[in-house]
């Protein structure tokens, strides 16, 4: 790791009206969320044969199946009829009927039956099928067909899932006034702790020279030591969209998407991992800890957004060493947007 702070070399972030421009949305969506890998829920909710999941990749609805041959398939969730979001929710069932005029489809995608089926040609007719891969017990979906694997794009952190033998516990959803980039470059520094995160800095070490920040192809990751302990906690973030959070101490760990919801709001959901039978007032107290970070990083992005929003600044500037997950970050928006 580069640990050389004798050069500080300023950047510039990404120009300010990116973080509000429609047009800018638009082609994200199309050229980052459409190819992406992107996590969409865990195996748990596809445990048994007859069960399916809906989730999202950025703005493409998703549903997740294992049909009763037990393989795992993943569908653009959007009836073939009049483009309808076909399931909701999750559960087990032997197909997924869409709620507009009953069109039903199985579990392997295809149209099984539909209503006045003399006037409906069913052959050939499915949902349209998109990559699905698992990561241990993470599911993720990539809505276009071409792309490298999973375990490609992971890379080193592929062989490094960083907690081993967690069960799903509890999912949380929730909504930021802030662009989709926003949230996750706050996300990727730590510059921030000390004076936004008084709780969260007590416990952990966020000096310059204790927390580690390393970035690889389409991943970064943050070392944060606890204090006085010799115990490690983990922030991952996955290109595009996915945080991966391991506080230092007994197993845990969350993760989950964050997308955009128009130019300048974001919406997102972690799916919180704990060892089975983990004693639940444990549990509670890493949930505080967790959630007063949360809170005090949805006041953060929302002033940020408020700030670049007012359009008499072209940019701001990033720190070459504390933020430099941030450029990097910023570097795979401007190679995905100009290619
Ligand atoms: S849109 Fe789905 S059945 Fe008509
Ligand atoms: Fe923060």
């Amino acid at each position: 790791m580069n640990r050389s702070f004798s050069v500080f070399t300023v950047e510039r972030t990404l120009p300010w009206h990116w973080y509000s421009a429609e047009s800018v949305l638009r082609l994200e969506q199309e050229r980052i969320f459409r190819r992406a890998w992107q996590y969409v829920g865990h195996l748990g909710q596809v445990a048994e044969p007859g069960s399916f999941f809906a989730s999202r990749a950025g703005d493409v609805p998703v549903v997740v199946t294992r049909a009763t041959d037990g393989e795992l398939r993943a569908f653009l969730n959007v009836c073939r009829h009049r483009g309808s979001v076909v399931a909701e929710g999750d559960g087990r069932r032997e197909s997924l009927q869409c709620p507009y005029h009953a069109w039903t489809y199985g579990l392997d995608g295809a149209l099984r039956s539909a209503p006045r089926s003399d006037e409906v040609v069913r052959e050939g007719v499915s949902l349209l099928p998109l990559a699905v891969e698992s990561w241990g017990p993470f599911v993720f979906v990539r809505p276009t067909a071409e792309g490298e694997s999973l375990r490609d794009t992971l890379g080193e952190l592929w062989d490094a899932l960083p907690v081993d033998g967690v069960a799903f516990h509890h999912r949380v959803e929730y909504a930021v006034e802030a662009n989709w980039k926003i949230a996750c470059e706050n996300f990727l520094e730590c510059y921030h702790c000390a004076v936004a995160h008084p709780g969260f800095s007590k416990v952990i070490d966020v000096s310059r020279d204790a927390y580690g920040l390393e970035e690889h192809r389409w991943h970064s990751s943050q070392y944060a030591p606890r204090r006085g302990e010799d115990a490690q906690g983990q922030f991952h973030f996955v290109w595009p969209n996915l945080k991966l959070n391991v506080y230092p101490g007994r197993p845990n760990l969350s993760i989950g998407p964050l997308w955009p919801d128009g130019p300048t709001r974001s919406r997102g959901f972690l799916d919180y991992f704990f060892a089975e039978g983990e004693d639940e007032a444990w549990i509670a107290d890493l949930l505080e800890l967790d959630d007063q970070v949360g809170h005090e990083d949805s006041a953060l992005v929302a002033r940020v957004q408020q700030g670049v929003s007012s359009g008499l600044l072209a940019e701001g500037r990033l720190l070459g060493e504390s933020e430099r997950l941030i450029a990097h970050f910023d570097r795979l928006i401007v190679e995905a947007l100009s290619d």
